[in-house]
């Protein structure tokens, strides 16, 4: 079985065949249809070799991390701090100490949250984000806020789906403590100018939490080159498993910030009347860690680091490019978000048709793509619109992924148009 011919194009550098070969949930037939997964946004598929982490670990090092002297914890150990130093790697970051596992980004948003807005935050303060955050970067904002009295500003978008930069710097003041802004949005695929939004808050003196969830996979970051004090994002949308993400923190920063969640491993001293606090990274991950899916995407890190971002972004690029020329001429389809600077993620609405319907019957034909609002509302009523059908492109899709799903919504016009 061959599902989609991965025929390579002239203009990538990246040998996709060879890519897809690696992905073993590629290769299956959906519906009877060679599956075109075009729902990245949503999680990435899986490279063998974090299969292979993943198993590995729990057939031969399954052990607790940090406690044991026995060979297997020792193994266990060895791994889990190796995949926090590919990440360190990936990041850029200075130091190991920088770099926090946990669950997903949305965890990691909250401990800043809570840790940093709790002990930070003052009534009349504000905290500054953008009106194309996910969820995941308003609601912990907004419980910030009860908490604390401070007050949520938001930086309005244009029609195309860009930040309106003369509005961002009017509501970037010196009451702004904590700027919270997405480099890569979900739902439009904007590319955000984070170098100068971050450069801006810089001289306002606030603090700036960057939300990487969407760019990690899609582009090289470099913390010390973009100098946020916190940078997030989500292991399974790198090509790793879910129930990992990480939160990258300036190290004086984390220092002097208080622990998030209390319990084991976070403290170096207990007694019934006082606690001391583990060094970094470990006063921010109290209990068990996730050991087996920090091994796992310490793997996917190293899957994406050995193809790279040169050769990735330029395969993304080509299929940006292409899918907007395609879809763009499917009958009744706007495109919503058409950004100066994109990534390869395209929203769409078709006529009157609702995008869970076109969902539904493109899968049908092995298309897999998300409709929904994607988890940021507020985006969707920007644009006056309930929902989106939304496909988003990795570094093993193809220009076959994409004929199949313009072929599918021809099926689509076929039945409700
Ligand atoms: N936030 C993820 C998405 O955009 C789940 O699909």
């Amino acid at each position: 079985m061959t599902p989609h011919a991965a025929s390579a194009s002239p203009a990538s550098p990246l040998d996709v065949v060879a890519v897809r070969d690696q992905f073993p949930a590629l290769h299956q037939l959906v519906h009877g249809k060679p599956l075109a997964y075009l729902d990245n946004a949503a999680t990435t598929q899986k490279p063998q070799v974090v299969l292979d982490a993943l198993r590995n670990y729990y057939e031969r090092d399954n052990a607790n991390v940090h406690r044991g002297v026995h060979a297997l914890s020792e193994r266990a150990t060895a791994s889990y701090e190796s995949a926090r130093r590919s990440v360190q790697r990936f990041l850029n970051a200075r130091s190991e100490r920088e770099i926090i596992f946990t669950r997903n980004a949305t965890e990691s948003i909250n401990l800043v949250a809570r840790a940093w807005g709790d002990w930070q935050l003052r009534p009349g303060d504000e905290v500054l984000i953008t009106a194309m955050e996910h969820h995941s970067n308003i609601v912990p904002w907004q419980m910030a806020c009860a908490r604390t009295g401070a007050i949520l500003k938001v930086a309005p978008i244009d029609d195309r789906g860009d930040v309106i930069l003369e509005e961002f710097a009017t509501l970037l003041t010196p009451r702004t403590k904590m700027l919270a802004v997405v480099h890569l949005s979900n739902a439009l695929g904007t590319i955000n100018p984070i170098e100068d939004m971050i450069a801006a808050a810089r001289r306002v003196g606030a603090t700036v939490l960057i939300d990487g969830s969407q760019a990690a996979y899609h582009m090289a970051v470099d913390v010390q080159a973009l100098d946020p004090d916190f940078y997030v994002l989500t292991g399974h949308k790198v090509y790793g498993p879910t129930g990992i993400g990480v939160l990258y923190g300036r190290e004086s920063l984390l220092q002097a910030c208080p622990p998030f969640l209390g319990g084991g491993d976070m403290i170096s001293s207990v007694t019934f009347e006082k606690s001391e606090w583990n060094e970094l990274p470990y006063k921010f991950e109290a209990g068990t860690p996730n050991i087996a899916d920090a091994i796992g995407l310490g793997a996917a890190i190293e899957f994406v680091r050995g193809i790279g971002f040169d050769a990735i972004g330029a395969h993304e690029s080509m299929l940006l490019a292409y899918a907007t020329a395609r879809l763009s001429s499917v009958p009744g389809l706007t495109i919503i978000g058409t950004a100066r600077r994109k990534a390869s993620v395209v929203s769409f609405v078709m006529d009157d048709l609702h995008p869970h319907d076109i969902g539904t019957i493109v899968d049908r034909e092995g298309v897999a793509i998300r409709t929904g609002h994607h988890c940021a509302q507020p985006v969707m009523d920007r644009f006056g619109i309930p929902a989106t059908a939304r496909a988003s492109l990795a570094m093993y899709n193809t220009t076959d992924d994409i004929d199949a799903l313009v072929v599918a919504l021809d099926r689509v016009r076929q039945l409700l148009g």
